[in-house]
Parts: C-alpha cells; sequence; structure tokens
C-alpha cells in the first residue's frame, strides 16, 4: 500500500513550514551527512528517487551532473520542482518508486532521501533500483534509523519525574512492518525493518556497503537547534553508500 502524505494539504503546509526553517534536522543533521558521501558527479547519469523539491537534483547539475531524473510520488513536490528548476536533462516526474518503468544499467547514481522507509516492499524496491545501476554505479541513501523507527507510533521518550528525558525506548525491534503516528496529521504510515534486513537486502541485490553514518550532531549545530543534543542518545538517521558490484 503507497501512502502519499505529502500531497495532505495540512500535512505538506506544515512540513514546508519545517523546511523552511533555517535550523531544522535536515539542514544541521541529515544534509551535511548525505553530501559528504556523495561521489564526483561529473558527466554522470543520476535518478533522485523521491526528490520532493528538487533542490538536490539541481545541485547535482551545478555539480556537473550530465543528466538528473527526479521522481516524487507527490503532485505537490512535483509542481514545485518544475517551478522552481528548468534545466535541459534535468527532468522531474510524478511516479511512486514503486511503479516507475526503470531499464537495466541505466544510472551511474542511484540517490534518495528520506523516502525509502515509507516503501512497503523494500527488497522489491532495492532490487528494481540495483537493476537500474551500472556497474561500479553508486547508491547513496537515507532512512529513519531502525532504532527510531522501531517503536514509532508508540511513547518513545520517557521522562522522570522531573520532568527530564529519562530514556528512549527501543521496543519490537524484530517485529518489522507498518507503523502509523501522528506527525502534523493523524495516520502517517511508514516501514520499521531492523539493521540487518537493510545490510542483507543490499548484499542481496549485489550492492556492496562502502559507508554507513549514523550522524551526530556537531557542537554549532547543538547550539542553533538544542533538541539535536538528543542525538547523542539515539540517532534519528541512517546514512549508506552502496556500490553495484557488476
Ligand atoms: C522527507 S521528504 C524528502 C524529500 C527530498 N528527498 C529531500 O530530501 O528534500 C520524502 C519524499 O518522499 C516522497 N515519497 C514518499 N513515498 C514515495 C514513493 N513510494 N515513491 C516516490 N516518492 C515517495 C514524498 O512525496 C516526499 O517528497
Amino acid at each position: 500500500m503507497k501512502q502519499n502524505i505529502y500531497d495532505n494539504e495540512q500535512f505538506f503546509k506544515g512540513y514546508e513550514e519545517i523546511r523552511n526553517r533555517k535550523f531544522n534536522y535536515n539542514n544541521l543533521l541529515e544534509r551535511p551527512n548525505f553530501l559528504a558521501l556523495i561521489p564526483d558527479l561529473h558527466g554522470k547519469v543520476i535518478l533522485d528517487v523521491g526528490c520532493g523539491k528538487g533542490d538536490f537534483a539541481n545541485d547535482c547539475m551545478e555539480k556537473g551532473a550530465l543528466q538528473v531524473d527526479g521522481i516524487d510520488i507527490s503532485r505537490n513536490m512535483i509542481a514545485a520542482a518544475k517551478r522552481n528548476y528548468k534545466k535541459e536533462r534535468l527532468h522531474f516526474q510524478q511516479a511512486a518508486i514503486e511503479d516507475f518503468v526503470l531499464s537495466d544499467r541505466q544510472y551511474d547514481i542511484i540517490c534518495s532521501s528520506l523516502v525509502l522507509h515509507y516503501v512497503a516492499d523494500f527488497e522489491a524496491v532495492i532490487e528494481k533500483i540495483s537493476n537500474a545501476m551500472r556497474p561500479n554505479g553508486i547508491f547513496l541513501f537515507s532512512i529513519e534509523h531502525p532504532i527510531s523507527t522501531a517503536n514509532k507510533g508508540k511513547e518513545q521518550w520517557i521522562k522522570d519525574e522531573a520532568g527530564e528525558l529519562s530514556h528512549f525506548v527501543v521496543d519490537r525491534y524484530q517485529h518489522e512492518g507498518e507503523r502509523s503516528q501522528h506527525w502534523l496529521v493523524d495516520n502517517v504510515v511508514m516501514y520499521h525493518r531492523s539493521m540487518a534486513t537493510i545490510v542483507n537486502t543490499l548484499i542481496g541485490s549485489n550492492l556492496q556497503i562502502e559507508k554507513i553514518i549514523e550522524p551526530v550532531p556537531t557542537n554549532e549545530a547543538i547550539e542553533y537547534l538544542p533538541t539535536l543534543q538528543k542525538e547523542h542518545r539515539r540517532p534519528s538517521f541512517l546514512i549508506m553508500r552502496a556500490r553495484k558490484s557488476n
């Protein structure tokens, strides 16, 4: 089942508000660590899965990519991307990754930032991505960390009597599957899977893991956004870079 929550007007408005803040988890934590793993983009043909408003796809063009295709399930996102960025060889299309038709060995690099935890059949999507990659190609993605998704939808931070954070609950870790939570609106659906499942799915699709990052905030980032301090207690994000073997 695919949920297109970013086309829910109330959700989209709330999400825009968060993303437009100068200091947010994306700008201070996920994005800098994601960008640190980007390979040389010169002359590369790239797919951005869940491209949102197209900022990253456009950055890839600016960094010398030959062609960038951005796809996203959301009409809102693709409309904004097309409005914001008009370039030859930069294409945006509204499509879910589950339905998008990919040819074998089409891309040098496939990227996906904070999207694949929305996908129900991770194995099928990873297999599809792998088949679309050229030998030696790079697959770079970030998702919500399994430690964070395990008990989503239930109480996660427990407070002590003084109201201070006592501990974070990692429960139902081996119980993989759908999690529904209130985030801006009710019933936002995502999928929890264990670290072993994520790693073994990549291995099973001929994707050799080169680097894993569980982002830790810099002191400067914590000064700008003090809630980032909690990242020292449990990671919100998981970033992986893998190489297609052949
Ligand atoms: C957290 S946003 C990230 C957007 C962008 N990658 C970025 O980092 O700014 C998640 C995006 O994934 C898209 N998305 C969710 N499920 C998807 C699916 N099955 N196929 C394609 N895009 C999807 C959403 O519409 C949304 O734009």
